[in-house]
């Protein structure tokens, strides 16, 4: 992919990555820049475009970072600057892009914006953040951490007030109403853009304004903020990327991308449940219906889509019913639930069945939008559900059979997190290191998966048609991108299935196999019959036999 490319983004694949998760570079038990750099060759074989990291700023990590206490620096046990400077150098030498977290909604309470604000209410910082005398304010907007939290309202004692907090009451929310706060977070982001970062998935976006007698999300004003960000990213940054993190419904998500003036991308979080609950349930529809209610967006713009990633696998945008139904389907245990949602990794949700792991990955890399891998999903890691809050799926990643997974030399007991070592997910058996050495592992697929959909710009940038089969069990689209058109056919079912496919408009058409490039029998007059293995999936391009190319046989000539 030419690093050159405006609209790179529309063909990437991304990872997502914690800096202290992934290698210890001084042993000290915490992941740290000058490690991360040293995997940087292991990113590029496996074929990633897009690094995300998660945030990496000085912080009390009450909430593992997304509680910042200083948006210009590096939180030291990370490394400095410098060493972000030189991941950065490191990454793009390599051909791969960077993005970071951008917290714009709150900072940690330890932030000195906050403790200068709550000084005294003549401080110049006082309006930095939601201020009140009662705590009777705004109340139609929702508790998010549910599980944690009581009220948007936490009385300071030092203030003598009530501050406002969408999330943790150790993150009070800036007040985007002050005409220098607006300014100082732009500040911040092109001074990460000045180091090099190529771009943001920015936090929590739906919540930075307030007004009464709203839900407080997705107002107006926010929007008219957020497409001050872009505006400063297209005058002086050209190239680099917003991500919005907008937990919401298509149709209140489709207002981030603006006119394509404001987010570049966005993730999907409605799909995500819903191709579980595909899977589970054996049927289509739950994974159709979701596209029947996602609106188109602006060409230049691009959905994201995930299995997992450092959160809880949401289940905010289901209904009760479908709720009930994830949990009963993939967290029997209490224990793995958080919050309103599932925290577990992708192999042990899916009972580490590797069929069904290659089946919602295939589906998240060929449905329209970006795929994102969540770091040690593409060697099947497991989780640690008795780890507190979301810890259980932050753990080391396994990068051999050495002593604490490879990660680190330093004593287990100083480990930020402890590896998983129990005997199905444990880093004796799975690590980079023994998958690597074996063709047929996981991570050998997925990074095949990578290459092959490299190889055609339709699964980013084309058109989507779904078939409906009769079959409700087996999922089939068209992806179109000039010329070039692919068949997808997906197996959601434990067993083996046929499906005959409405696909006579391109008759005379030879499905090429795109794993193995072998060639299938022509598209003809009669649906077209495929019978697919339990779990089974085909990426095919259907190529045309071009009118008055000779035809050789005697079975040609008969036709
Ligand atoms: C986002 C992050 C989550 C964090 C929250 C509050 O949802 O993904 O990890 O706890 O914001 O900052
Ligand atoms: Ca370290």
């Amino acid at each position: 992919m030419p690093m050159t490319d405006p609209l790179w983004y529309k063909d990437a694949v991304f990872y997502e990555v914690h800096v202290k998760a992934f290698f210890d570079g001084n042993d000290d038990g915490i992941g740290d820049f000058p490690g991360l750099t040293q995997k940087l060759d292991y990113l590029q074989w496996l074929g990633v475009n897009c690094i995300w990291l998660l945030p990496f700023f000085p912080s009390p990590l009450r909430d593992d970072g997304y509680d910042v206490a200083d948006y210009l620096g590096v939180f030291a046990d990370y490394g400095t600057l410098e060493d972000v400077r030189r991941f950065l150098d490191e990454a793009h030498r390599r051909g791969m892009r960077v993005i970071a977290d951008l917290v714009l909604n709150h900072t940690s309470d330890q932030h000195p914006w906050f403790l200068e604000s709550r000084s005294s209410p003549q401080s110049p910082k006082r309006e930095y953040y939601v201020w009140s005398d009662t705590d009777k304010k705004y109340e139609k907007a929702r508790i998010i951490f549910i599980d944690t939290e009581k009220s948007n309202w936490t009385w300071d004692p030092v203030a003598q007030a009530y501050y406002w907090h969408r999330f943790f009451s150790h993150q009070p929310d800036l007040n985007y109403d002050h005409p220098d706060l607006r300014r100082a977070m732009l500040d911040v982001l092109s001074f990460w853009l000045d180091q090099g970062l190529d771009g943001f998935r920015c936090d929590a976006v739906p919540y930075l304004f307030e007004r009464e007698g709203t839900i407080c999300e997705n107002l107006p004003e926010t929007h008219a903020y957020l497409k001050e960000v872009r505006k400063r990213i297209d005058e002086a940054y050209r190239g680099r990327i917003l991500l919005a993190e907008a937990n919401q419904w298509p149709a209140d998500v489709r207002p981030y991308f603006g006119d394509g003036d404001e987010f570049h991308m966005a993730f999907h979080f409605p799909l995500m449940p819903r191709l579980f609950m595909g899977l589970r349930s054996e049927d289509w529809h739950p994974i159709v219906d979701m596209f029947i209610h996602t609106p188109p967006i602006p060409e230049t713009c691009q959905w994201c889509l995930f299995l997992r990633n450092h959160d809880e696998l949401t289940l905010e945008m289901c209904s009760g019913e479908e709720r009930d139904y994830m949990y009963y389907a993939y967290a029997r245990d209490p224990q793995m639930r958080r919050n309103i949602g599932i925290a577990r990794r992708l192999a042990p949700l899916l009972d580490n069945d590797r069929r069904r792991i290659e089946l919602l990955n295939s589906l998240v890399f060929t449905l329209p939008g970006s795929p994102i891998i969540y770091y040690g999903d593409e060697i099947g890691m497991g989780d640690n559900v008795h780890l507190g809050d979301r810890n259980g799926v932050r753990t080391p990643m396994q990068w051999s059979a050495d002593r604490n997974g490879g990660f680190s030399k330093a004593d287990a007991a100083a480990l930020y997190l402890p590896v998983i070592a129990d005997s199905l997910f444990g880093y004796q058996t799975a690590n980079v290191e023994a998958q690597q050495q074996t063709p047929h592992s996981l991570l050998h697929w997925m990074r095949r998966l990578i290459a092959v959909r490299k190889r055609h710009r339709a699964f980013g940038r084309g058109t989507i048609e779904f078939l409906r089969p009769r079959n409700e069990k087996v999922l089939a689209y068209l992806r179109r991108h000039g010329e070039d058109v692919l068949l997808l056919v997906h197996n959601l079912a434990g067993s083996a299935q046929a499906v005959e496919l409405e696909i006579r408009q391109f008759k005379g058409a030879v499905p090429i196999e795109l794993f193995g490039e072998s060639r299938f029998p022509a598209v003809g007059e009669a649906p077209y019959m495929l019978s697919l293995a339990p779990y089974g999936y085909y990426w095919f391009q259907l190529q045309r036999t071009t009118a008055g190319e000779p035809t050789y046989g005697i079975e040609d000539s008969l036709i």
